[in-house]
C-alpha cells in the first residue's frame, strides 16, 4: 500500500517536473536569452542561410491549400498544401505584442495532394498532405540583411531529392515586395494562420 503510494506521488511529482520543464522552453521563454541555436537563424561563410532542419517542431501556425499567386514557386500542375511555423520565441512575443522580434523564422513547408486509393468499394474522398516538395524561409534579421525581411527556398537542386542545406537570399523584388503589399502584419501573411490571426490587436 505504501509503495503504491509512494510510486503515485513519484508519478505526480513527474508530471510537475514535466509541466515546469515544458513551460520553461515554449511560450513563457524570454526573447534572446536562452533560444536554442535551432530558433535564430545560422549562415555559412559564404553568408548563405543554412537549413533549419528542425522546423517542424517551432509553432505549427496554420495550413493552406492552393494559396499562391503565380510567381510563387515552381509548382503549378495542381494546388499544394502548406504547412506554416515560427520560431517559438518570436511566436511568444507576438502574443505579447502583436510585433515580430528580429530573429524572427516563418518556415512554409509544401505538400503535394495525396493520391486518392480506392479501398474496396468505398472510394477515399478529400485529399491528405502527400509527398513532401519544399520548404521556403522568411527571415527577419536586419543585422545580416539590407531588408527587414530576407527569403529562402530550400528546394532540392534540379535532379536531387533532398533539400538543399544552404540557400541564397533572393533578390528583394523576387519576395519581399508581393509580402510587403498583401501580408495583414509586418511582411507576414498572418490573416491566413489561424494562430496568429486570433493574437492580432484589435485597430481602432
Ligand atoms: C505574388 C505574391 C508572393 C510572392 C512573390 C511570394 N510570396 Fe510567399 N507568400 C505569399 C502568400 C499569399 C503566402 C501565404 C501562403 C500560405 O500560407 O500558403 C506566402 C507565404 C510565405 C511564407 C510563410 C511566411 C509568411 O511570410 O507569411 C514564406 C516563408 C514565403 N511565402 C516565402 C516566399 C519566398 C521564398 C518567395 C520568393 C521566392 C515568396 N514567398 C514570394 C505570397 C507571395
Amino acid at each position: 500500500m505504501i509503495q503504491r503510494r509512494l510510486t503515485i506521488s513519484a508519478a505526480a511529482f513527474a508530471i510537475c517536473l514535466g509541466f515546469w520543464t515544458h513551460r520553461g522552453q515554449s511560450d513563457e521563454q524570454p526573447v534572446g536569452k536562452t533560444e536554442a541555436p535551432k530558433d535564430i537563424p545560422q549562415y555559412t561563410d559564404k553568408g548563405e542561410l543554412k537549413l533549419p532542419s528542425k522546423f517542424r517542431e517551432w509553432i505549427f501556425v496554420g495550413a493552406a491549400l492552393g494559396l499562391r499567386y503565380s510567381e510563387h514557386g515552381p509548382y503549378e500542375d495542381e494546388e499544394k498544401f502548406t504547412n506554416v511555423y515560427i520560431t517559438p520565441p518570436a511566436y511568444a512575443q507576438f502574443q505579447r505584442t502583436g510585433t515580430f522580434p528580429e530573429k524572427t523564422m516563418l518556415a512554409m513547408a509544401v505538400y503535394r495532394q495525396g493520391k486518392k486509393k480506392p479501398l474496396g468499394k468505398r472510394k477515399l474522398q478529400g485529399a491528405f498532405e502527400g509527398e513532401f516538395l519544399a520548404v521556403e524561409l522568411a527571415v527577419k534579421d536586419r543585422a545580416n540583411s539590407k531588408d527587414a525581411w530576407t527569403y529562402f527556398d530550400f528546394s532540392p537542386q534540379e535532379g536531387q531529392t533532398a533539400l538543399r542545406k544552404s540557400a541564397k537570399a533572393f533578390a528583394t523584388n523576387k519576395c519581399f515586395d508581393c509580402h510587403a503589399e498583401h501580408g495583414a502584419v509586418d511582411n507576414v501573411f498572418v490573416q491566413y494562420y489561424p494562430s496568429l490571426r486570433r493574437l492580432q490587436k484589435p485597430t481602432k
